[in-house]
């Protein structure tokens, strides 16, 4: 870690250089490119590291391949529950068998998960087969280990001569936290008109049940003119809509040396010329300004939908889970939000089964569900990380009371999704168009495309319209989306 960072950037690229011949000479061998798969879990957070480390693999000359039967094979690992990880387990198991036929296949994990020292430890006992591990504090580092990788195995199997053992050696770098941000590599949009955009890394709330903190590090915002022209760059090359990056976007620009606020800064990304939609996430209600909602109601481009996590509606609970708002101050935020901006879409997080909940605290959490009206929840079942004070407290629901109990809850948002859909029936409504959906059978092709709401509506239309925004009848509610007609 002794490093000078003056010019990491610069740095990198002199490694990129070095695979990129590497790469060239392999391709040359194969008589086609090599190719590239990074399967990504977890949030936005992880998908736009993707994004970059697709940028850094382009770059060195890899091609995308869809499936993972691929040269270059990335796994970029969650770790907030218990099942992102088996997710991982299980993925990994799959790909072993595939490099036991391909020995020259490159497996690489990266992302939460690979900040946890135990999980390395497994994976390096367990997995051996695995090539490169790296975190989260490095991304930005791929082609340096990728350059490791090359100069200390032997990569290619026409090199290996017959009866020797193959040499390998497993590149494994991972930091504990990190104070820099490397601006300026590459990266490889999922679609060319829409960019996620990160405005800050990791988090300093240590809500109780969370592995974030301890797996992304201390909360670190970039500086506004690095947000703003990497936005200006991205709409010049045909972006449209972005979406503003961090665990708690509202604490934005704190720690930043002449601070901003993030309504600041959403005031000035409100201002791109050529940028049509602004989202952002993830809104922590404690943070949550009079002067963000202020602004709600002039902005121009910034949708009319925030996703404000609850957990919980029981104000016991929020204390144990550390939080830092109670019920009545959460519901107080909804009012003045629907005041603001009466037609806004709201959705939420919202963990079933924490340690110690009665059925008296679950009550309360759907009695915040019935008040506010969620167009759309996310409902976990609380997975105890290793590490985390909940992990450590007493009263661990049993499965079948949080199972019941999930099922509840799914009934209530299901209703209040349903409710809030059935509100915008009918009427017709700008749609980012998105991708292609299928074609039916009667040889008609549907697209599917979002609202500023965030609502998915499927409709019939020809592709050169993916990536514009078009007005659609939102004819028919199926529930959690709508089928609908294009107007002209
Ligand atoms: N920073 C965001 C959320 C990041 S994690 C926020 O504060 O809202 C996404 C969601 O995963 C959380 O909102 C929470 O609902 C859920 N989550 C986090 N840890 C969990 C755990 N141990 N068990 C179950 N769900 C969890
Ligand atoms: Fe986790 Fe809380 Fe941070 Fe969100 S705010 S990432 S839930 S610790
Ligand atoms: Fe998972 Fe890491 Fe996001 S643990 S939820 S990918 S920050």
């Amino acid at each position: 870690m002794e490093k000078n960072f003056t010019g990491e950037a610069e740095n990198q690229f002199y490694y990129i250089d070095k695979c990129a011949k590497i790469v060239a000479e392999k391709a040359e061998k194969l008589g086609r490119k090599l190719t590239y798969h990074i399967a990504t879990f977890g949030c936005q957070m992880n998908f736009k590291d993707s994004e970059k480390l697709a940028g850094v693999l382009e770059q060195i000359g890899f091609e995308e391949a869809e499936t993972e039967s691929a040269d270059f094979i990335l796994y970029n690992t969650c770790t907030v529950r218990e099942n992102a990880n088996s997710r991982v387990y299980g993925r990994l198991g799959y790909v072993g068998k595939l490099k036991s036929k391909n020995p020259d296949m490159i497996i690489a994990l990266c992302g939460c998960m690979m900040q946890e020292p135990d999980e390395v430890e497994h994976i390096r006992k367990s997995y051996r087969f695995v090539d490169m591990i790296f975190g989260t504090h490095n991304i930005f580092k791929l082609a340096e280990l990728l350059s490791e990788y090359f100069d200390t195995n032997d990569h290619d199997s026409s090199e290996v001569i017959k009866g020797k053992k193959r040499k390998h050696n497993m590149v494994v770098d991972i930091w504990k936290d990190t104070d820099k941000i490397v601006e300026e590599l590459p990266s490889k949009l999922k679609a060319s008109f829409k960019a996620g955009i990160n405005i800050m890394f990791g988090c300093n709330n240590f809500c109780s049940y969370c592995i974030v903190p301890y797996v992304r590090g201390r909360e670190r915002s970039r500086k506004p003119e690095d947000i703003i022209n990497e936005i200006k760059k991205f709409v010049k090359e045909g972006v449209i809509e972005v979406m503003l990056l961090g665990q708690n976007v509202n604490s934005y620009g704190k720690n930043l040396e002449n601070p901003i606020s993030f309504t600041q800064l959403l005031k000035q990304v409100d201002e791109i010329e050529g940028l049509k939609r602004v989202r952002f996430m993830t809104s922590h209600p404690k943070d949550l300004s009079d002067e963000l909602i202020d602004f709600l109601k002039d902005a121009k481009k910034v949708c009319h939908h925030i996703h404000l996590p609850v957990q919980s509606g029981s104000s016991r609970l929020l204390k144990l889970m550390n939080r830092k708002y109670t019920k009545e101050d959460y519901l107080t935020l909804i009012d003045k939000l629907k005041k603001a901006v009466p037609d806004i879409a709201i959705t939420t997080d919202i963990i079933v089964g924490f340690p110690g909940e009665t059925e008296e605290d679950f009550e309360e959490t759907l009695d915040v569900c019935r008040k506010v009206g969620y167009s759309s929840a996310f409902t976990f079942i609380y997975s105890k990380r290793t590490g985390t004070p909940a992990a450590k407290f007493e009263d661990q629901i049993d499965e079948e009371t949080v199972k019941n109990r999930f099922d509840r809850l799914l009934a209530v948002v299901n209703e209040s999704s349903g409710k809030y859909a059935k509100s915008i029936e009918g009427i017709t409504l700008p749609v980012l168009v998105e991708e292609r959906d299928r074609e039916n059978s009667d040889g008609k092709n549907y697209l599917t495309g979002r609202l500023d709401n965030n609502l998915l509506v499927h409709f019939e239309g020809c592709d050169e319209l993916i990536g514009q925004i078009v007005n659609v009848k939102l004819s028919e509610c199926k529930g959690f989306y709508f089928m609908g007609e294009i107007e002209a």
